[in-house]
């Protein structure tokens, strides 16, 4: 029997002990052992769970417990997350999580601590929920040099556009749905600035370059600034708006471009399609050329189905390292995007807004919205690097406001 205990009894750790209860003979035979949860770890009690009597508030209490061999963290955040983790790890137990921000800011020191104590740091479900994706990328596609990866990595995000789109909701009613239907973060600005994603293609771009990146020196938009009128300009062009986190390879030294920003998708990309709570990460490797992952990025138990998948993975190799691994990273590892090349959706308003924009882009391909006031103009531009771009925007500003801006794919 591989005992185990769970840190955090949250949506996703609770997913995690049914799923363990609930699938308890296909667990055991893949695992080839029986798990069984001996603690649940949580400041809260929980009187009405049928696993009232597993849980305990002192950590010391699985620190010491030699019987247990992994340790599921679904508490979230750094603290005390970080701590939990590094002691297990340093107490020889293997440790399982879905946290990507912990993942995201400790996870080269955390997997090099990991190695020296001969166990593992698993994080299947920190990266797209249910869908397998660190896995494929560490294993399946090592064959590979990585020059791209590119995905809608925020199920909560994902679905407030396509409410705005599909059902024309208010950015706000559309942040509620997703809370009710328990998709987003505690916090969910995490999710709609952009950090939960930018933590995501963090991990993403580690696993695909080999060095830490971390998230202070990734550029991160999220969702907030688009409107309903944004939505139907691109929507004229057939197109859709996406929250994309990107990660393209510059050089063989770990440098790429990392960033997380709202783009005009076409109707005709895969992207396009992907629907809700979904996820989905494209990944190009020089051999195999264009891979897709798709399935549910957030919710309790297509997450838990990641996280129990990795336990299982721990269980079956309580003594010996497995494949994860990458060096630490710093600011260089993120490559300037002053001349990242894009096509780009702009939005203007004043007197002779249209004008501007020819005086100032040249041909430009404008769009419509009934909907919008007279005096503005949106439209997509030529390709162009960001510094380009910036240049220009500077110059139409002289003569009329910007309203929004977003690349285009
Ligand atoms: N809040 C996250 C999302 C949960 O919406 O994608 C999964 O990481």
């Amino acid at each position: 029997m591989v005992k185990i205990a769970v840190l955090g009894f949250g949506t996703v750790g609770a997913g995690v002990v049914d799923v363990i209860y609930d699938n308890a003979d296909i667990v055991a035979k893949n695992a080839a052992d029986k798990i069984e949860v001996e603690y649940i770890l949580d400041i809260r009690d929980y009187p009405d769970s049928p696993f009232a009597g597993k849980v305990i508030h002192d950590f010391e209490t699985i620190i010491n417990d030699d019987s247990i061999s992994v340790v599921v963290e679904t508490i979230g955040g750094t603290k005390p997350a970080y701590e939990f983790t590094k002691r297990s790890l340093l107490a020889g137990k293997s440790v399982v999580t879905s946290n990507k921000e912990l993942v995201a800011t400790h996870g080269a020191e955390l997997i090099k601590i990991a190695k020296e104590n001969n166990v593992n740091y698993l994080f299947e479900a920190a990266v797209g929920g249910g869908i397998p994706i660190i896995r494929p990328m560490a294993q399946c596609l090592a064959a590979n040099r990585i020059d791209e990866v590119c995905g809608i990595l925020n199920g909560t995000t994902n679905y407030i556009l396509n409410r705005m789109i599909n059902a024309g909701l208010s950015f706000e009613k559309a942040l509620a749905e997703a809370q009710e239907k328990g998709y987003a973060e505690r916090n969910p600005a995490a999710d709609v600035e952009g950090h939960d994603a930018c933590r995501k293609i963090c991990i993403l771009a580690a696993l695909a370059f080999g060095r830490h990146v971390y998230p202070e020196y990734v550029k991160t938009e999220g969702i907030t600034k688009i409107t309903l009128e944004d939505v139907a300009y691109a929507e004229s062009d057939d197109k859709v708006i996406k929250l994309l986190g990107r990660a393209r390879r510059v050089d063989d030294k770990g440098r790429a471009y990392v960033f997380v920003a709202p783009h005009l998708v076409s109707r005709e990309s895969p992207l396009a399609c992907v629907n809700g709570v979904f996820n989905s990460i494209m990944v190009s490797g020089n051999q195999v050329d264009d891979v897709m992952f798709y399935g549910r990025g957030a919710g309790k138990y297509p997450t838990a189905s990641a996280v129990v998948a990795d336990v299982i993975d721990a269980a079956k190799h309580l003594n010996a390292r497995k494949y994860l691994s990458w060096d630490d990273g710093d600011a260089s590892c993120v490559a300037d995007l002053s001349e990242f090349k894009s096509k780009y959706y702009v939005r203007v308003s004043g007197d002779n807004a249209r004008s501007a924009a020819i005086d100032t882009f040249g041909e430009v391909k404008f769009l419509s919205c009934a909907d919008a006031d007279s005096n503005e103009c949106a439209f997509i531009t030529d390709e162009m690097t960001v510094s380009e771009l910036n240049a220009k925007l500077e110059k139409i500003k002289n003569h009329v406001a910007l309203l929004s801006n977003m690349m285009v794919l």
